[in-house]
């Protein structure tokens, strides 16, 4: 795969609040996503995953402090790509909804089809082209919002829990594509509510607690050897409320 520099890395976070009128999202957050491995957020339900993704993908504009991608302050998302939790799919086929990435990633036409066969064998669609996208299992769905985001060759692809309510064997075919992409030398920053699956994916795992970051390490240091009280209690299964 032919690529650009990798230009969005690294991402910087400099004291980045997002805050609404009445609540804080993410408090003060400073961090810097780089090359290599995926990165793995982890943390309870409304502890700022989705927002703290969201923020690094330049879809939300921090109330205090700064964001650079490769340096670049307000860096537009060109070479970044989002999953979303429930991907919404457009009312034609599979072919078509791939069709329609690759036109907004301006690929020329005369290598669109074969892309489309490409990006499909790449997530394990293969043969489903003609299908109505919207018709497809979550699963399947899951495998065709990743080839979507793909369509623009990212080098950095954000997957907000990319296997939530996903059965083993989905969950697995996810987890296989995310490791290809990720060998392929796409930077991986993705969240997770299962420990399991950070343990299979990441390469360093950042735990969020009420917008805020509690701990950063590399994964099997993160998970055998916790450093904070949170970080131990969520390693260990207990509830962090
Ligand atoms: N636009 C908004 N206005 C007000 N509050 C918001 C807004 N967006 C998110 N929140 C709140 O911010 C907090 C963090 O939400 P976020 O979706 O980032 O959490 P999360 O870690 O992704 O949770 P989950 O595991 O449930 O997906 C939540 O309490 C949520 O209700
Ligand atoms: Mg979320």
């Amino acid at each position: 795969m032919m690529r650009a520099m990798a230009t969005d890395l690294p991402i910087r976070f400099d004291g980045v609040t997002i805050a609404s009128r009445t609540v804080t999202l993410l408090d003060r957050v400073t961090l810097q996503i780089e090359a290599g491995a995926p990165t793995v957020f982890i943390g309870p339900n409304g502890s700022g995953k989705t927002t703290l993704l969201r923020t690094a993908m330049g879809l939300l504009v921090p109330t205090r402090g700064r964001i650079t991608c490769g340096g670049v302050e307000k860096s537009p998302p060109i070479h970044r790509a989002f999953v979303f939790q429930r991907p919404a799919m457009l009312r034609r086929t599979v072919a078509g909804n791939l069709r329609y990435a690759l036109r907004a990633a301006r690929i020329a036409p005369a290598g669109r089809e074969k892309r489309i066969e490409e990006l499909l064998a790449l997530v394990g669609l293969d043969g489903f082209e003609k299908r109505p996208a919207r018709r497809l299992s979550g699963g399947e769905q899951q495998r065709l919002a990743l080839a979507r985001a793909l369509a623009r060759d990212p080098v950095v692809l954000f997957l907000d829990e990319p296997t939530a309510s996903l059965d083993p064997a989905s969950t697995k075919a996810i987890e296989d594509v995310i490791r290809a992409i990720a060998a392929s030398g796409v930077k991986i920053v993705m969240s997770t509510h299962d420990l399991g699956e950070a343990r299979r994916l990441a390469g360093e795992i950042i735990l969020l607690h009420r917008g805020r970051i509690i701990e950063r390490a590399a994964a099997t240091e993160f998970l055998n050897s916790p450093k904070t009280e949170e970080a131990r209690r969520f390693v260990a299964g207990e509830l962090l409320v």
